[in-house]
């Protein structure tokens, strides 16, 4: 199972990437303003560095089309490292997967996002995707159940040995990470704050300090 962080703050990733526990970045347009980047593609050349030999996933920022698959080709040459990400389709309805299709067959690896049902997932496979980001906050926000979606696409994946990996996004809160993992998401990518709420727990500290304050006590 791999694990990424959804973060394009280098402080984060490089923090991380010390603890041992990433393999890999995933970033897309709003996590590139939430950080702070003026500069995209500086930005990501840094981060791809930073990953590797982790994989650093890359949004394109046009919608469809001939421009889409160029900007995608531009974005893999950033480094060896990158997966593009392409939305499964455009805000007006119409299905990306003829670029995600291109983009594959031209060996790019491909991240189709924006995926809020199973059937969108099962396209992008079907189109040549590598990953599949399965956006499970967003899912739920709509009354569905992102993690049941996720293990639908999962059996669906293995039954027919499609060769596509799901990534659980959109994720908030250290249940949602629990809920994925254990739905059978191949990745799950986790924002820096949830993953900090991760490795902690109170009773730990304190269990910890008390520790600590009996080798004292034992040393005397
Ligand atoms: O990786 C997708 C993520 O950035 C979207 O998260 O919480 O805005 O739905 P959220």
């Amino acid at each position: 199972m791999q694990l990424f962080l959804d973060s394009a703050d280098e402080k984060q990733v490089k923090y991380w990437l010390g603890q041992g526990v990433l393999d890999g970045v995933t970033t897309n347009p709003s996590v590139l303003f939430r950080d702070g980047v003026v500069d995209p593609l500086p930005a990501l050349e840094s981060l791809a560095r930073l990953t590797a030999p982790g994989v650093l996933h890359a949004e394109v920022t046009v919608p469809r089309g001939a421009e889409l698959v160029h900007q995608g080709i531009e974005l893999s040459q950033l480094a060896d490292n990158i997966a593009v990400k392409v939305p499964v389709q455009t805000p007006d309805g119409a299905p990306c997967l003829a670029e995600i299709h291109e983009l594959s067959s031209a060996g790019v690896a491909v991240n189709s996002t924006a995926c809020l049902s199973f059937g969108q997932a099962a396209l992008a496979a079907k189109a040549g995707a590598s990953y599949l980001s399965i956006l499970v906050g967003r899912i739920d926000d709509e009354g569905g159940d992102g993690a049941a979606v996720i293990r639908d696409l999962r059996r669906w994946l293995d039954d027919w040995q499609v060769d596509a990996k799901i990534i659980a996004a959109s994720v908030r809160g250290t249940a949602d990470v629990r809920r994925s993992m254990t739905a059978g998401a191949h990745c799950v990518t986790v924002p820096p704050a949830v993953l900090a709420k991760l490795a902690d727990h109170k009773y730990s500290r304190h269990t910890v300090q008390q520790f600590l304050d009996d080798a004292r006590a034992v040393a005397g």
